[in-house]
């Protein structure tokens, strides 16, 4: 008998690489994200450079945000016209090789630049591993978590956990009501008692856009874990 959730995960890659094939991405809006810019003084402060991870990053701008800002930023998706469309659409040059990793198949895009330092995998997130990237800093999460089926969110935290530091924190950004509401008991459960999942803000739909595909609000999560380990 298949594995639900091995066919499952592969059905929807399937379909989010269909959706950008086909231009349809209604989530994709062009700019920094509205929570990320009211509070990026605490959740990014400039005079401290952090390796930043952005998990599922599609062509997101913050992504060349967060680099501006001094950020190393590292950002994943499954898509190869997302990936390279990043780079195009933001005017960047970049080089794309494949992934040194017999665990991680796909290609890793790095910018060309004496200034910004991004790096974008395009593979699968649940292949990637901590010997590809790890020790991030901070995550910021936009659509990532949001985007996955209540039945994958404990298998997502068991892929984010090792990628992050002891002392990292995760922002994660959830929306309600599209195209359904994540709950925050599953994420902390996803996460397990050593993570704190803490609501920070929540705002109504950042646009008419979102307002349109059923959005009614924006919340903003910090997941830390509670207790640091001497190292
Ligand atoms: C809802 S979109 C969010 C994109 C981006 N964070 C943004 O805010 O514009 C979800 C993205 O996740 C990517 N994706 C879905 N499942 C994935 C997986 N298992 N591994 C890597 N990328 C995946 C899709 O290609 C898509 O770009």
């Amino acid at each position: 008998m298949a594995d639900c959730s091995i066919v499952c995960t592969e059905a929807r890659l399937d379909r989010f690489k269909d959706m950008w094939a086909k231009g349809d991405t209604k989530w994709h809006t062009r700019g920094v994200n509205p929570l990320l810019m009211k509070h990026q003084n605490t959740l990014f402060p400039v005079n401290k450079p952090m390796k930043v991870f952005v998990p599922l990053c599609g062509k997101d701008d913050s992504v060349k945000w967060l680099a501006e800002q001094g950020h190393t930023v590292v950002g994943l998706d499954y898509s190869d016209i997302a990936c390279r469309h990043f780079f195009i659409d933001n005017q960047l040059e970049y080089v794309r090789e494949e992934i040194q990793n017999p665990h991680t198949k796909g290609d890793v895009y790095t910018v060309i630049s004496d200034t910004l330092n991004i790096t974008v995998y395009c593979c699968d997130y649940f292949q990637f591993k901590p010997e590809v990237q790890k020790e991030f800093d901070a995550v910021w999460d936009r659509g990532a978590l949001n985007a996955m089926d209540s039945v994958n969110v404990r298998k997502y935290a068991s892929v984010m956990i090792p990628l992050m530091k002891a002392n990292c924190i995760n922002f994660t950004e959830i929306v309600h009501g599209f195209p359904e509401t994540l709950s925050i008991e599953i994420i902390r459960a996803a996460f397990g008692e050593e993570y704190n999942v803490q609501s920070i803000d929540k705002v109504g739909p950042h646009s008419e856009h979102y307002r349109k595909v059923g959005a009614t609000a924006f919340e903003l999560l910090r997941i830390k874990r509670k207790h640091l380990t001497t190292e």
